[in-house]
Formats: structure tokens, sequence, C-alpha cells
């Protein structure tokens, strides 16, 4: 429904709405001009660069939306930050250790992205995790600095094994790190066969338990890592072997979002006390892995709630070294090199989503007659007056007997009592009765929070270009919230309340919860369409996982994706074009033969030219657009 705003709209009003500000981190913003900005200030001259001309360049050279913005000055910015953040704490601690992160290639696998990690981190000496063979493929053939470490997580079977193995003699500083038992006599049976030493990581289960989504990865019934008596048996049969040596890393993963610094420093401190003790050991050690974890402030709340978190990168840095200081140096054990595998917090930032809206559902009632005649039913009539009664004063019980009415309304047309005019008659009166309960509680600061929350309730659907399942699965999957703000027309009072629907004709693919400072809210300000212009929305700090675990629901692939590289002088271009999936492709994903298919429409067709219901040029026409269909965007194409 309509909701009027009387004062003067400025920009601030729509930051502070959509809280660009509080989860932007520095790289978003509003113009002037009412338009969302992505700030290019790695470069020597700092620019605002409107999403809006961005898509207007994409759309030119004929990728249209959705489209996948990606900004390989924003990942770049976010390893810097990390790196310098780490090497802040420990320069201004004294640490003796050294900080060298990890980027695990299954949070975004894009060869594009990986490739940026593997050019920026080589100057930090920023390596690659990975957790499958495929992933050490692709770390072996990116990392070139010897400073950089490859960490293989995961289960490895031998052919695993022999590839990391001969990455170490070619001098890969790349460690096994063991999450079963079973793992070890494995890597000792090859590393015998080819005469190679391995570099031995273990992971362990902490006692730790940690808040937010994945507090599941932490604790005894974690599914992952050794348990403390496994650990020991590990170390017993190492130096049964006399390769005690080989043990180096210790590593432990919470969970991923970790909104609270005290479970991030809880997890450090029974970390420390465990590698102290594999140090004395006779372990060679030197390594401690902390995982990810490292969350992304999505609502810009700051708080420990489960899409924000309570703490900034420099206070992450510095609590962990200061932990590893204050535990290990009472007890004369050398500071390891810190590892993180940061991956959410590093890639989040690079990726926007930008769709259009293709239509707009409301909830407006029809019109109303003059009065209602007399051979109405008598609930019609107590609807009517409902209507007349509705005070400051008597909101809420105007809404219960509105409701109370539509309801009795409902359950006579279910029994035939009521034909349909009569019932579209309460539906609409009902209606009517919402918005004027809802323009009456603007003056009532004191609204019940049920008459408070009727906006949202009454909220707008807007039929946006994307699927939820292909873009933005972790919304569908685990509630994520991603922060979502039209690009453009932020000088403008949003005066709609709206949800969003996908286009996959799913139930569930739809975005019913929004980003907000207090609670998450069930509604989106939006701007009335406006004929004959397009409408962007944008979905921010999509850079993690949503690419990887994104599917074909509905047959919608892959989006169109533009890479964006800004210059020195604050201009960009796009690095990189890559075209979405086509229908023959995601048909082909799904084991159709695009050609089998052609061929058996076209003999579909021509039995129709046989019988008669079309001639043959019609044929023609019908082959071209199937082929054309074939050829075309899976999502919505606009003439
Ligand atoms: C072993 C391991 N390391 C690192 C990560 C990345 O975590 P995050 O994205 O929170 O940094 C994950 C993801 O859950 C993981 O399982």
């Amino acid at each position: 429904m309509n909701k009027p705003f009387n004062q003067h709209w400025t920009k601030q009003h729509a930051s502070d709405l959509y809280g660009v500000d509080d989860w932007g981190a520095g790289y978003f913003g509003i113009s002037d001009k009412g338009l969302l900005t992505v700030s290019s200030n790695n470069t020597a001259s700092t620019r605002d660069v409107p999403l809006l001309q961005i898509m207007q360049d994409v759309k030119e050279r004929g990728l249209d939306a959705p489209v996948l913005l990606r900004f390989e000055d924003l990942l770049e910015q976010q390893i810097c930050r990390l790196n310098d953040a780490f090497n802040a704490a420990i320069a201004a601690s004294g640490y003796k250790g050294e900080y060298r992160g990890v980027f695990p290639i299954k949070v975004n696998q894009q060869c594009h992205v990986i490739e940026e990690i593997a050019e920026v981190g080589a100057r930090y000496g920023h390596g690659l995790e990975a957790g499958s063979k495929a992933e050490l493929i692709i770390a072996l053939a990116h990392i070139e600095s010897k400073e950089a470490n490859i960490v293989c997580n995961g289960y490895k079977d031998q052919e695993f094994i022999d590839l990391g193995l001969q990455a170490r003699k070619i001098g890969y500083s790349c460690f096994f790190v063991l999450e079963t038992p079973t793992e070890l006599p494995i890597i000792l049976e090859r590393s015998r066969a080819l005469g190679i030493k391995p570099l031995i990581g273990v992971r362990v289960k902490l006692a730790s338990v940690v808040g937010g989504h994945w507090n599941a990865t932490s604790g005894d019934r974690s599914i992952f890592g050794l348990s403390i008596a496994q650990l020991v048996d590990v170390v017993d049969q190492l130096k049964t072997e006399g390769m005690l040596d080989c043990l180096q890393l210790l590593h432990y993963h919470l969970g991923s979002q970790i909104p609270n610094i005290r479970d991030i420093r809880n997890g450090v401190v029974e970390a420390c006390q465990v590698y102290m003790d594999l140090v004395r050991e006779g372990a060679a050690m030197g390594f401690l892995d902390l995982g990810g974890g490292l969350a992304v402030d999505y609502d810009g709340s700051k708080t420990n709630y489960i899409h924000s978190k309570n703490y900034t990168l420099d206070e992450y840095c510095a609590d962990i070294v200061d932990v590893v200081i204050s535990t290990l140096d009472p007890e004369n054990i050398t500071h390891p090199t810190i590892i993180t595998e940061s991956g959410r917090a590093t890639i989040a930032y690079s990726s926007v989503l930008v769709f259009n809206v293709l239509d707009v559902a409301s909830y407006t009632p029809g019109s109303l007659p003059s009065a209602i005649p007399e051979t109405e039913h008598q609930l019609i009539h107590n609807l009517k007056e409902t209507l007349e009664h509705i005070s400051v004063k008597n909101l809420q019980e105007c809404y219960n007997d509105g409701l109370f009415y539509r309801d009795e309304v409902r359950e006579l047309f279910k029994r035939g009592q009521i034909n349909l005019r009569s019932r579209s008659l309460a539906e609409n009166l009902f209606l009517v009765i919402l918005e004027r309960i809802i323009e009456v509680a603007e003056d009532a600061p004191r609204a019940p929070k049920e008459i408070r929350k009727l906006r949202e309730h009454l909220s707008d659907i807007y039929y946006c270009n994307f699927s939820l399942f292909q873009s933005l699965p972790d919304v569908w999957a685990i509630d994520q919230i991603f922060p979502i703000v039209p690009i453009h027309r932020l000088d403008e009072a949003p005066t709609r309340e709206a949800i969003i629907a996908d286009i996959t004709c799913d139930c569930d693919g739809r975005i019913d919860r929004f980003t907000s400072i207090n609670n998450p809210k069930t509604s989106l300000p939006l701007h009335p369409l406006i004929e004959g212009q397009e409408y962007y929305i944008g979905v921010f700090l999509v850079g993690a996982y949503q690419e990887t675990l994104g599917d074909l629901h509905n047959l919608f692939g892959d989006t169109n994706v533009a890479s964006v590289r800004f210059n020195e002088d604050g201009s960009y271009e796009f690095a990189d074009e890559i075209e979405g999936d086509s229908i023959a492709d995601v048909l082909s994903y799904v084991e159709y033969n695009p050609q089998n298919l052609r061929e058996k429409f076209r003999k579909i067709a021509e039995r129709a030219v046989k019988q008669g219901r079309i001639s043959a040029s019609e044929r023609q026409t019908i082959m071209k657009a199937f082929s054309a269909s074939m050829q075309g965007y899976t999502y919505y194409e606009k003439e």
C-alpha cells in the first residue's frame, strides 16, 4: 500500500532506511542524485561510480539483467585489509611469528576470482585452502609464491595424496590436514613409496561451541576433525614411524559467520593449549590454523546477531594475536605462524546481483459502491459499519471486528450461502478497513504492535527477474539475509512496502526478510514502477558461497557476469564479461541433447504439416522460434 512521506526526502533518509553506511564497509554509498554507488578508492583518484551507469554500460555490451557484478578491486582491498590488519596487530604486540592467510576455494571457485586472489595474495604470501582433488589442482596452478601455503582439508584418497606429495617435491608448502585417523596410514604409505616427506596438519574438534548458524561445526558432535583421543593416537603413530617432525600444523574450524568475538577468543585459548602439548610431545609444529569464521556484518547492526558481528577486523586480529601471546609466552613456546581460512569476509563484498522488476501485485482494494444494497448479507453491512467507526481509540477493536466479519463471509461462501460478488465486496471492504486503520495509526504512536505491523502484511509483491535458487540459495536454505536496495531513485521516498518474488514459480522463491538495524523486517520499502522505465534492485554482499551453491531449479542457469576493474583515474573497464547459460546449456546439464530435442520437435511439426494444421512455411517460422529459444537467456528477456 502507499506510504506517504511528508518531509523533504534526502539521500541521508535513503541511507538510513537501507543501512547502506552500516553494512557497506565504505565500499557502497548513495550519490546526491540518488544513485547507489560503489567506491573505487584504491586508485589514485577516488570516485564513486553509480551501479546504474555500470548496468547501462553492461546492457550496451549485450548483457541483460539479471547480471552479477563482480568488483575485483573490492576483493583486492579485502585481502589487503585482512593481511594489513594481522600485520599491524603482530607489529603492535611484538608477536614473533607471521600471518599467512589462505582462501578456501569452495567459498567461490570461479576462475577469475581465484586468479585475482592468487595475484593479490602473492604480495602477502596469502595461499589457498583446497577441500578436494579438483580444488588442489586449482591451487597448484595458481600459487607461485614460496611464502604461500596450500592447506588440504577434506577426505583425501591416494590420488589426492600423491599429487600433494609431488607438489612438496617441487617446493610447494602443501599441508595434508588429517580429518580422520584413517588418512594417516595412506599418507605414510604413499610417502614411503614416493620417498617424499609430507607436511602434516591435524584438525581437532574443540570443546568450544560457538553461536550462529554454523554452530554444529563446533563442539564434540561436529562431524569433522579428530577427537583429542584420536589426536593422541596420531601423535603415537608418528612417533613410532619417526615422523613427528612432519606434524607441523594444528587446525580447527568452529563454523562460518561467528558473530561473537568471545567465541573466537575461547576457540583460540583452547587451541593454544592443544598446540602447546603437541610441541611438548615433540611435534615440529610452527603453524596454527584457526579456520574460517570471520563474520560479515550483513545487517550493519554491529551486534552478536547471527547476520552480524560484534567486532571489527582489527579487533579480530588483535584478539587472536593477544590470546596466542598470552597463552604461549608463560610456557616459553615459540610463536607459530598464524593461518586463518577466511572465505566469507574476503569475498562477500565483491559481488552484487542486480535484477530488474517485471511486475507488481498490489493489495489495493477495488472501488466500493456508494451505498451497500439492502439485500446484502448482514455481515457485509457490519463490515461497512466497522469502516465508518475507525478512530485512534479503537484501532485494535476495529481490526478484530473486520477480521471476524471477513472470515465469517468466507465460511458462508464455502457453504454456498454467499455468492462470488458478495464475497468480493466483503474482501474489498476489509482491505479498505485495513488501509484506514493504517492511516489512522500514523497518528497513534501507541498503536498496538499488531496494528503497526499491518503495513508490512499488506505489502506488494515485486516480481523480479532472477532465480533465488540459482543466485541466492542461502536465502532459501538457511534464511540468510542480504542487504537489498534499489540502485537508483534513492532521491525519492519509497512509497511502497514489498516482498520480492523470483520467476521460478516456486512458492519458496521469495524474499520476505530484509536487513534492518533492529530485527529483520518482513517487507522492503520500494518505489512504484514507472511505465516504460526499468527498476533495478541490487542484492549486496553475495560473493561468498552463493555462486557455488546455486542450482538449476526450474532450469534457470548462471546469470550474466561482468567483472569490473577501476583504473587509476577512477574510470572503469570490464575485465571480463561472461554470458550466462543459454537454454541449450542448461538442457545439456540435465542430459538433454539440444540437437535431439530439435529433431523430435521437427518431426512433430512435420506431422502437423501433413495433418494440414500448419503450412510448410509456418513450420519454418515455428522451427526458427524453437531454435532461437534454445540460444536464448534462461531469464526473462525484454524485446
Ligand atoms: C574448513 C573450513 N575452512 C574455512 C571455511 C570458510 O569459513 P568462512 O567463510 O566463515 O571464512 C570453511 C567454511 O565453512 C571451512 O569448512
